[in-house]
């Protein structure tokens, strides 16, 4: 019997690992360097551990979505979570990270309604930037996006390096994951989306969020965390790395 943190929503947490790091360029998938002696993937997952809804530990589906090949670091990260509260499913991912998204969002079992979609390139996302937006998606019943505010002055540019105008900052943010959705909606805004695949001049999207609010899915934005910084470059890894020991001296 799994325990029952709120007997209204069932949530799974699909966490897209299956991209190959080129811009970072290690000598593995991105997913699986480690910061401080854990693998992108396995910050993930601890954070997943600890998470709580309402008050109550979580529980629920986590689908981690890896490169070919990986699935077998994958299942030693799914022994890592406690599995009274959480079924774990490795699932191979796809070219792009909508289809790895995809994959994910084929591996959810039926009772699974409300779902997180989440970078493992952004390892070090504290639980309450999930609680948020699990609160958020459970409490206005539209689609969550954490994100923080920009802090630099905003610039626009023309291809040959004339700075055209400075833009308004104040109605910008910088959007992070995990990103909530209903699952009904997040599945057939992707849906929809697979659709156009061969036509990515139609859609453009980059996140969840502009997959749902291309077809018409409304999103809100939550509070989001520096930490929830993401691993692209080679520098990203040192920044995280500092962050983290930052941040743990100051708890
Ligand atoms: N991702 C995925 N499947 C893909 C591509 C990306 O699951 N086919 C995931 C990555 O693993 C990452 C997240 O989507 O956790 C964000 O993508 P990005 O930062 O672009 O990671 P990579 O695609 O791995 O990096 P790069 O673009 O430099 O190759
Ligand atoms: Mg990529």
């Amino acid at each position: 019997m799994h325990p029952v943190a709120h007997p209204l929503f069932s949530l799974g947490i699909i966490i897209v690992a299956a991209g190959r790091g080129e811009r970072l360029g290690a000598a593995k998938p991105k997913a699986f360097i480690e910061i401080a002696g854990a693998s992108l993937l396995q910050h993930c997952a601890t954070t997943v551990n600890t998470l709580k809804v309402s008050g109550q530990p979580a529980h629920g589906q986590l689908v981690l979505v890896v490169p070919e090949g990986q699935a077998p670091a994958a299942f030693d990260v799914a022994e890592s979570l406690d599995r009274d509260r959480w079924q774990v499913t490795v699932v191979t991912g796809g070219r792009d990270r909508h289809e790895s998204v995809r994959k994910g969002l084929g591996a959810l079992g039926p009772s699974i309604d409300t779902v997180l979609v989440h970078d493992a390139a952004r390892p070090l996302t504290p639980a309450d930037v999930f609680e948020r937006v699990v609160t958020a998606v459970h409490e206005t019943g539209v689609g969550a996006v954490p994100g923080i505010r920009i802090v630099d002055s905003l610039k626009r540019v023309d291809a040959d390096g004339t700075v055209i105008r400075s833009e308004d900052r104040d109605s910008l943010i910088r959007a992070q994951t995990p990103q909530g959705f209903s699952r009904r909606v997040l599945e057939e805004a992707h849906h929809s989306a697979a659709l156009l695949a061969s036509h990515p001049e139609v859609l453009t999207a980059t996140d969840d969020a502009a997959v749902v609010q291309h077809f018409g899915g409304r999103v809100r934005w939550v509070e989001g965390s520096p930490l929830a910084h993401k691993v692209t470059e080679p520098d990203d890894v040192l920044l995280l790395a500092a962050m983290r020991t930052v941040s743990e001296q100051s708890s």
